[in-house]
């Protein structure tokens, strides 16, 4: 028995790396067809993998070039763009793309001689309380890609390229490039190229962008008593430390990556010295979780159903927003929770607010839609937020 499944084992695992050697001999009488040969056979005769299908290649092959290469057809008006803008932008990049406090602005700070020149003045004259995006993208293929690639931060992917379209149509209009009553399509884009305030205004560094001829630098690899004294290290400024919340919190909590609290001042010491600390504030924000669980279903068994609430809400983008005990955009957990204590409809009612988005209840800033969340998702959310917290 031993004998025959470790033959079966290794002809399997054979079969898999070289081609099965017995079909080799008899190949006429396989009972199912062959498949055909992948081009990995083909060019170097291993039997494995398959040529990626062609819904593969397009879902993959998506970059749009400065020549408009890989541009989708179709088209969008400035109307049409703001309608998209109000309900889908607006909330984190402002209602003129000014953006609120988070965001870096994305318009602003061209002139029309920019337009007609093709260099933004204002990148050299300085004077601007930021740099925008159209003072600094040369070429408007790149904001079509970045949009339809990126954008709505909390939900990539999900605009058609129609939609793309307009939102664009309505970002050049409010950098006034094109009119209120434009049409960007897959040929007027074409014009618009010839408007953008800063189409002259990259320097090519020949050093970076050639990779031609002789290199400008001149480095010899050290190979023996080297210098070891360079530290490489990823710091937070003080000021910024706890922009996002605790990053902790946020983080899966198995793996080599845990994180520091953000919300504390930074740690001395080496990294050695400060692994246990790290992995015990990793630990505690998972103990809190598996309490909420335990609260939630009156027993006291450890559920792993807390950490799988935690990664749903950094998965859809919820943390981007909001932190346990710390306004970000939207309200901090702990206040949302203190607020809601004592009402009995607050689960269905949260439930219902994720799904739909809104303002007003804790400020103007709208909370976008999340209209993809199941039912059961959005309410173990709301659970864990109303449950977890204020312990
Ligand atoms: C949840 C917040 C959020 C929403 C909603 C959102 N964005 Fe963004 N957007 C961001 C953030 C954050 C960045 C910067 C991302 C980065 O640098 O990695 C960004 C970057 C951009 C940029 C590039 C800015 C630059 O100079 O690099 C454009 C253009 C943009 N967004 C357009 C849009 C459009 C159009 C929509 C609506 C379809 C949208 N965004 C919705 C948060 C958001
Ligand atoms: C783009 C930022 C943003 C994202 C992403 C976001 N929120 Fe919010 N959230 C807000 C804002 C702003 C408010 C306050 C809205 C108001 O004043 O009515 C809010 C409010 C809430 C409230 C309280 C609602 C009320 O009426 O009191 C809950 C609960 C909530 N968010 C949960 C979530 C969950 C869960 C997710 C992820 C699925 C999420 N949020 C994603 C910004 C965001």
């Amino acid at each position: 028995m031993y004998r025959w499944t470790r033959h079966a084992l290794l002809s399997c695992a054979l079969g898999m790396a070289f081609g099965s050697p017995v079909q080799a001999q008899t190949p006429a009488k396989s009972p199912t067809p062959a498949p055909a040969k992948s081009l990995v056979q083909a060019e170097h005769g291993y039997s494995v993998g398959r040529p990626a299908t062609k819904a593969e290649l397009d879902a993959w092959d998506i970059d749009v070039r400065p020549d408009f290469k890989g541009l989708p057809r179709g088209s969008g008006t400035v109307d049409q763009g703001a309608d998209i803008w109000d309900s889908t932008c607006a909330t984190c990049h402002g209602s003129f793309g000014e953006s609120n406090s988070f965001f870096a602005p994305l318009v602003g700070g061209t002139t029309p001689e920019d337009i007609k020149s093709g260099h933004v003045a204002g990148l050299i004259k300085g004077g601007q309380p930021s740099r925008t995006t159209f003072m600094k993208v040369d070429t408007v293929s790149t904001l079509w890609d970045y949009i339809h690639r990126a954008m709505p931060w909390d939900n990539p992917k999900s605009l058609e390229p129609d939609d793309v379209y307009a939102v664009l149509a309505y970002l050049l209009n409010l950098a006034e490039i094109v009119p209120s009553d434009f049409t960007l399509n897959n040929e007027t884009i074409v014009q618009v190229q010839e408007k953008m305030p800063n189409r002259n205004g990259m320097k090519f560094w020949p050093g970076l962008w050639t990779v031609s001829g002789e290199p400008d630098t001149h480095n010899t690899a050290c190979m023996s008593e080297c210098d070891t004294s360079g530290k490489p290290a990823s710091i937070l400024p003080p000021h910024a430390r706890d922009a996002h919340g605790d990053l902790a919190a946020q983080m899966r909590i198995i793996g080599p990556v845990r994180g520091v609290d953000s919300m504390t001042s930074a740690l001395t010491g080496s990294v050695d010295d400060n692994v246990e600390k790290v992995r015990e504030h990793a630990r505690s924000t998972l103990v809190a979780t598996q309490r909420a669980d335990e609260k939630h279903d009156g027993s006291s068994k450890p559920d792993a159903n807390g950490e799988k609430t935690m990664a749903m809400l950094t998965d859809n983008g919820c943390m981007t927003c909001h932190a346990r005990d710390k306004k970000v955009v939207g309200p901090s957990f702990v206040d949302i929770a203190a607020k809601y204590k004592d009402q009995d409809d607050a689960t269905g009612k949260l439930t219902a607010k994720i799904q739909k988005g809104g303002s007003g209840v804790w400020g103007a800033i709208p909370m976008p839609a999340h209209p993809t969340l199941s039912d059961d998702d959005a309410k173990a959310m709301v659970q864990w937020i109303l449950t977890n917290t204020g312990q």
